[in-house]
Parts: structure tokens; C-alpha cells; sequence
């Protein structure tokens, strides 16, 4: 693939906010910030601009891509057969960081479903975006903004230092609200599933639903963020409790940085220690950027604590533990 100018657009900036626009509209890929994290949009009508998003990844085809919409109204143009339960949902949860899994409407190209009959939605919480879509009648196709398999981007700077020079411009709004990426939910008549967990807990779903809120453990591979080796750093991921990250590292020969939320702490043998908060909001809007930070210092492993396990925190655990994989 040919090297091109990636444009840096401001979204404080209307005339940047409208140059992404028509960028997008002449089938241009765009990186564009959601609530989650920054994502690679293409026109959602357009297959051929679509199709580009998979070579500047280097992602397989065959995984399917999250159409993103201005409003639950359009639900009814990019899915058929919704059930009730559905909009209940989307009316509890949107615009915000949850992604419904339906039918996918007769036009939609199996370009952005990977061949699936079904398509996932959603209405992201970013007011620039949500501008951009409304004032340019699209959708974008969009994956996260990062190279296959490699760390989710929460910043511009994130995005270039992976996609730079394979895609027309980033529009840079500052760093994401929330973090980790959406929550995927599958549902039928019987219950609801999370295929991917995210920022919105089970528990919360589920006191929107009278059917039951299921993790299945098993399901298809289709789901690429559900690869077991995903969201991976450079370094390798190793995660750790509390007491062994203080014992510290006694082997010179390799370089180690770490990441705690419990206390503060210097031990020996480790070159930088980051602390995130203890409370899951503040993490996880933390997250991706302090492995970045840490995986460019060229350290060997990242020592990560675990982190709770409790409903709040799913997301972040299935995090890491995907990129302890590798
Ligand atoms: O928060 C997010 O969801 C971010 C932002 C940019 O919106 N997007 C994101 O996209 O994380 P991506 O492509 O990195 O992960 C989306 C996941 C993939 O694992 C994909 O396989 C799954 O959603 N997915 C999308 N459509 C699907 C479908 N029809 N059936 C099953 N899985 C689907
Ligand atoms: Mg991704």
C-alpha cells in the first residue's frame, strides 16, 4: 500500500469538522473519536471505501466492522426484524457505549458484516461525531483505529503512531471520556448476550431487561475482539498481584514497567511504575494510555495488577488477560 499525507484535523476547528465530512463523503478513511476509543471510519454506504478499512489494518475481511449512527431512528435503515427488547435498550443506552448485534437490513454490504446476515450498531456518545454524522447524513463503518491486533487507540497521537501515512486524516478531539470498547449484546426472544464486555456492566444491562443477562463462554470467532490474542503491547503482558509487583524483578537482564492501582510503590529491579486510580471510571479512561506510555519505553514485560474481580471491572480484565496471551 502506497504511503499518503495523513491530515491532523482539529474538531475545535468547524471548517476541520467539514473537511472530515467531505473527506469521508468522497470515500476517504477518516479516524474519528468516539467515547470508547478512536475509530476508523469509512461511508457505511459505500463498500469500496469500506474495503480500505481492512488493508490499512491489516485486519481479515471476514471480521465484521460496528456501524455507527447519528440516532436510534435510524435503526430501522441498517436492521430488520428488531425485537422490542432492542429499542429498549438503545432508548436505555444510547448514544453510549453499547453495541446491538440485529438483523442487518437487506442493502448492507457483506463487506462491513463479514459475510454475517447480522450487523452491529451503534449510536456513539461524541458530540463532534455525533455532528459530523448528522450534518453529512452518514453512518461510518468503523473498527478501532489501530493496527490488527495491536493496543486501542484513546488519542490522535495513538492513532498516528499506528496508522500514519495509510489513511487520509485523524480528526483529534482530545483523549476518549470512557476508554475500553463498547459493549456487545446479542439478543433473542430468550435472553440477552454479551459477546464483548465494555464499559456498560451486565448488571446494568440487566435492569433494563426482564429476560435474563447472559456471558456465554464459548461463541464464534467472528467476534475478532473475542481472539484470544488481542489488544496486544509490544512488551510482553504479565499480570500480577499486588504483593509480587512490590517483591519487584531480580533478573538484570530484563527490563520491566509496571502498573498498579493499589498503593504507591518503587521496587527494585522495575524502571517505571505507573498508578491508575482504584475506581474503575478513572481506570479504564486511563488504560490504553498508560500501556502505550509504558510499552514506549521498550521495556521486555509490563507487569500489570489484577484488577477486582467484579462486575465493573469485567472489561478491563478480559482486557489484559487477552493481551497476556501472547
Ligand atoms: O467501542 C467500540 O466498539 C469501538 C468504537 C470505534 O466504536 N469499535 C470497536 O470496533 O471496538 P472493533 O472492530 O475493533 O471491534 C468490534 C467487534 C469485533 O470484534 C467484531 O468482530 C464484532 O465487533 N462485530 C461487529 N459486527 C459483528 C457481527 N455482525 N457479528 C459478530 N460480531 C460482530
Ligand atoms: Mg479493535
Amino acid at each position: 500500500m502506497h504511503t499518503i499525507i495523513t491530515k491532523r484535523l482539529l474538531a475545535s476547528t468547524p471548517e476541520d469538522i467539514q473537511e472530515a465530512g467531505e473527506l469521508l463523503k468522497a470515500g476517504k478513511l477518516v479516524a474519528v473519536p468516539t467515547e470508547t476509543v478512536y475509530g476508523l471510519a469509512a461511508d457505511a454506504r459505500q463498500p469500496e471505501a469500506v474495503n480500505k478499512i481492512f488493508a490499512a489494518k491489516n485486519r481479515p475481511t471476514n471480521h465484521p466492522l460496528i456501524v455507527h449512527m447519528p440516532g436510534a431512528d435510524r435503526l430501522n435503515q441498517w436492521a430488520k426484524n428488531i425485537p422490542e427488547k432492542a429499542f429498549q435498550l438503545a432508548e436505555a443506552f444510547w448514544p453510549g457505549p453499547l453495541t446491538l448485534l440485529l438483523d442487518k437490513a437487506d442493502h448492507v454490504s457483506s463487506v462491513i458484516t463479514g459475510g454475517l446476515d447480522t450487523i452491529g450498531l451503534r449510536v456513539p456518545n461524541q458530540p463532534v461525531l455525533l455532528k459530523l454524522l448528522r450534518e453529512f447524513d452518514l453512518a461510518v463503518a468503523a473498527p478501532s483505529a489501530n493496527p490488527y491486533q495491536k493496543l486501542s487507540p484513546t488519542t490522535a497521537e495513538h492513532v498516528l503512531a499506528g496508522l500514519d501515512g495509510k489513511i487520509a486524516a485523524v480528526l483529534d478531539a482530545g483523549p476518549c471520556g470512557v476508554g475500553t470498547e463498547s459493549t456487545i449484546v446479542r439478543i433473542n426472544d430468550k435472553n440477552a448476550e454479551i459477546l464483548r464486555s465494555g464499559p456498560i456492566s451486565a448488571d446494568q444491562i440487566q435492569t433494563h431487561l426482564s429476560i435474563p443477562v447472559v456471558t456465554p463462554e464459548h461463541h464464534t470467532q467472528a467476534v475478532s475482539g473475542n481472539k484470544a490474542v488481542h489488544y496486544c503491547p509490544n512488551a510482553k503482558v504479565k499480570v500480577k498481584t499486588f504483593e509480587q509487583i512490590k517483591d519487584g524483578n531480580k533478573n538484570a537482564l530484563i527490563k520491566i514497567a509496571a502498573l498498579v492501582f493499589t498503593g504507591d510503590i518503587s521496587p527494585e529491579g522495575i524502571e517505571t511504575i505507573s498508578k491508575l486510580s482504584s475506581n474503575h471510571i478513572n481506570y479504564r479512561h486511563d488504560f490504553y494510555a498508560v500501556l502505550h506510555e509504558l510499552d514506549n519505553q521498550n521495556v521486555d514485560e509490563i507487569w500489570v495488577e489484577a484488577p477486582p474481580l467484579s462486575d465493573d471491572w469485567n472489561d478491563i480484565v478480559d482486557r489484559l488477560n487477552r493481551a497476556a496471551e501472547k
